[in-house]
């Protein structure tokens, strides 16, 4: 007979109590906030479909970068924008590019911050694909070397991590050949291995200009009925050369996060993508939820599935709560 001796309501009688006792504790140090760098000067446009989020030239992005690492933000992940699309994406790799000036702008600013870059050709191609396409297929090995070439140029412009998001096979080997070959093996490769096919990126393609022209991406990025596939990926990207993996989108793939956190000892990430942001950012404006607890609840919840590090586009609110209390 365990009641009446056994009673878990004592230890939740107080605030001191449950934090003593609590398992998880939110906290900026994994925190990573996506930024969408755009060509020109003085840009600032918001993304109506994700509110506070702005498509920003390299000029705003700095200042942007600054308040992130005065609020003890550790890291952004920059998104770029082209000044024309082609068909192989041949902005993704430009010395001149808004994702690589926006880097240098940042460590000339000699900001305290970590600067991610997502490597990915589907916002530079015109028929918004991650890869090139030959008769409505996407090539796999022809595009890995332009990958390569986009996060070697990212290296080149002083990022510290390059992500790659295209979900080709054999491209994290393809980038740490491409990377070490040329003297940058201490820049680190956090990959995208279990990327969903997801119709919760809709909001970012608006935000990136990125959907795709024909097609779907089902014939690269996951089926989201498959959970072991999603070991397998992140055991090839970790034998590639993988330092840290990810997992995306977050909410409706816990169960995911979990299993790879139980199997695997390298770091692993969570993508809170664009539209688990604003579906909480639309009910909040119609005043449906209390903003900051589901926020904060959410941020809970992925980290307790296993994700120590989390991109997610609330990062700055997230900072200024945890700061409050
Ligand atoms: C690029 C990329 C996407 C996201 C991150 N990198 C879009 C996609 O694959 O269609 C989604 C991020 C988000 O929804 O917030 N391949």
């Amino acid at each position: 007979m365990t009641f009446p001796v056994h009673r878990l309501r004592r230890l939740r009688r107080s605030e001191a109590l449950r934090g003593f006792v609590r398992e998880t504790h939110l906290s900026t140090n994994g925190l990573v906030y996506p930024m969408f760098a755009c060509p020109g000067n003085k840009v600032r446009t918001e993304i109506s479909s994700m509110p506070g989020i702005h498509q920003q030239s390299p000029d705003q992005i700095v200042e942007d970068c600054r308040q992130v690492a005065d609020l003890g933000i550790p890291a952004v992940i920059l998104f770029g924008l082209p000044k024309q699309k082609d068909e192989t994406g041949s902005e993704a790799a430009s010395t001149e590019g808004a994702v690589q000036r926006s880097i240098e702008a940042i460590r000339k600013a000699k900001l305290n911050l970590l600067v991610i870059t997502d490597v990915c050709l589907c916002e530079y191609t015109s028929h918004g694909h991650c890869g090139i396409v030959k008769d409505g297929e996407v090539l796999n090995d022809s595009s890995i070397s332009l990958l390569a070439d986009a996060a070697l140029s990212h290296a080149r412009a002083g990022a510290d991590i390059v992500a790659p998001s295209d979900m080709m096979d054999g491209r994290v080997a393809a980038i740490r050949h491409k990377l070490d070959e040329n003297k940058f093996q201490d820049v680190a490769i956090l990959s995208y291995a279990a990327k969903y096919c997801s119709a919760f990126y809709g909001p970012f393609r608006e935000a990136a200009q990125s959907a795709p022209q024909f097609g779907d991406r089902r014939s690269y990025q996951m089926d989201p009925g498959n959970a072991r596939e999603a070991l397998r990926e992140v055991a090839l990207d970790l034998e590639e050369g993988a330092d840290m993996i990810m997992v995306k989108p977050a909410l409706s793939y816990l169960d995911v996060i979990q299993r790879v956190r139980e199997r695997f000892d390298a770091p692993v990430a969570a993508y809170n993508v664009s539209a688990e942001y604003s579906m909480v950012k639309a009910a909040a404006l119609k005043g449906w939820i209390d903003e900051e607890r589901i926020v904060l609840e959410i941020m809970t919840s992925i980290q307790r599935a296993g994700a120590s590090i989390i991109l997610t586009y609330h990062a700055k609110d997230v900072a200024r709560w945890l700061k409050a209390c």
